[in-house]
Parts: structure tokens; sequence; C-alpha cells
């Protein structure tokens, strides 16, 4: 979605093309991303979790050239900031030092808030292609909001496994009986500290 530039938005179709072509940069800006958070992660579940994320995205990329040419344009991408910004993110966790499984519950993070900004565009075209009658390209777009809708889940069931049956350690006897994304999210060190920072609990 461009934050610097001023649209015209004369018909939904106009407006489907503009998400559109934001969702395909998005996509292409996740190709090479991704493979540089596959590297980065320690956890060989998680290796492989980004590495079928990988595969899954290039056929996305793929699915929406499809719906373009199915919807008579030529493919093109418009400058996704969200996911520019995203990824930004999960480079600060690529580049971060300390404890490995630290590290790739922030990876975890990070590749959890750009699968559901993909599925909440997803979503969001699929229903705009079905409104405008285009049950052709909103069958393809729901095919891929599927599967990023069971990538998010897989990657947070995998990691959660993981972590559960690894075997003993340090670390592992920390946090036995987690998962990654229970203790990606941090825990208050007291009530008070609690309290400051969730008033409204
Ligand atoms: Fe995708």
């Amino acid at each position: 979605m461009g934050m610097f530039s001023s649209k015209q938005f004369d018909s939904f179709d106009t407006l489907l093309v503009d998400q559109l072509e934001d969702l395909y940069d998005a996509e292409q800006r996740l190709t090479k991303a991704l493979p540089k958070m596959a590297s980065a992660a320690h956890s060989s579940t998680l290796k492989s979790a980004i590495q079928q994320h990988l595969q899954q995205t290039e056929n996305h990329v793929t699915r929406l050239e499809r719906v373009f040419r199915i919807l008579g344009r030529s493919p093109q991408g418009t400058t996704c900031y969200a996911m520019k910004g995203l990824i930004e993110e999960g480079q600060e966790a690529i580049d971060a030092t300390g404890d490995p499984d630290v590290k790739d519950a922030a990876l975890i993070a990070a590749a959890q808030r750009v699968e559901h900004y993909e599925i909440a565009g997803y979503g969001t075209v699929r229903t705009f292609a079905e409104r405008l009658g285009r049950s052709d390209a909103a069958q393809l777009l729901q095919e891929t909001l599927n599967e990023e809708e069971s990538t998010d889940k897989k990657t947070d069931a995998d990691c959660r496994t993981e972590r559960q049956y690894q075997g003993s350690g340090e670390i592992n006897n920390r946090n036995r009986g987690h998962g990654l994304l229970s203790f990606a999210a941090p825990q208050p060190c007291n009530q008070s500290t609690a309290q400051a920072r969730s008033p409204g609990l």
C-alpha cells in the first residue's frame, strides 16, 4: 500500500488491482527475505518451515500472475511499504546475537507478522473479487489464502512440538512444556510491572 502517492479509486476494479499489485510486491520481497531467515534459524524445524514457506511464496507469485492475466492486466507490483517494514524488522532478528532459542522465537514473531499481513491482504482481495463477480480470480486467491492460513498454523505447531520434546540442557529444561511462541511473549517481572504495562488488565 503506497504511503506517499495519491491514488485515484474510480471503481472497485481499480481498487482490486491496486491491492493485487501491493500483494505482488509483498510476495516478491518475501522470496528474497525468506532464504535469509531460513539461514538464520537455529532450529531445524523452523528452518524447514521457513523453506517450505519460501516454496509456497514462489507459487503465490505465479498464482498472482495468473490472477492478473484473467483480469486482463499485466502483472506488476506497487511498493508494499508494510512488507518492507516487516522484513526490516525480520532483519533485526536475523542480525541479532544472543541465545539461539530466543533468536528463533524472534524469527517466528517476525514470520507470523508477515503471515498475518498476507492473510489480511488475501482475504480482502478474495472478497473484492467475489463481489465483482470474478469467481475465477476469487477461487485462485482463496487457494493462496488457505495456504497462508495453514502455514501460519504449521509454523506455530511445529515449533511448539519441537520445544516440548527436545533433549535436556539448561535452556531446554528452563523452557520445557512451553512452545517457542509461549516464551517469545515477554513475561512481566512482577505485578507492578504487569500493571504498568497493561493498565487495562
Ligand atoms: Fe504468500
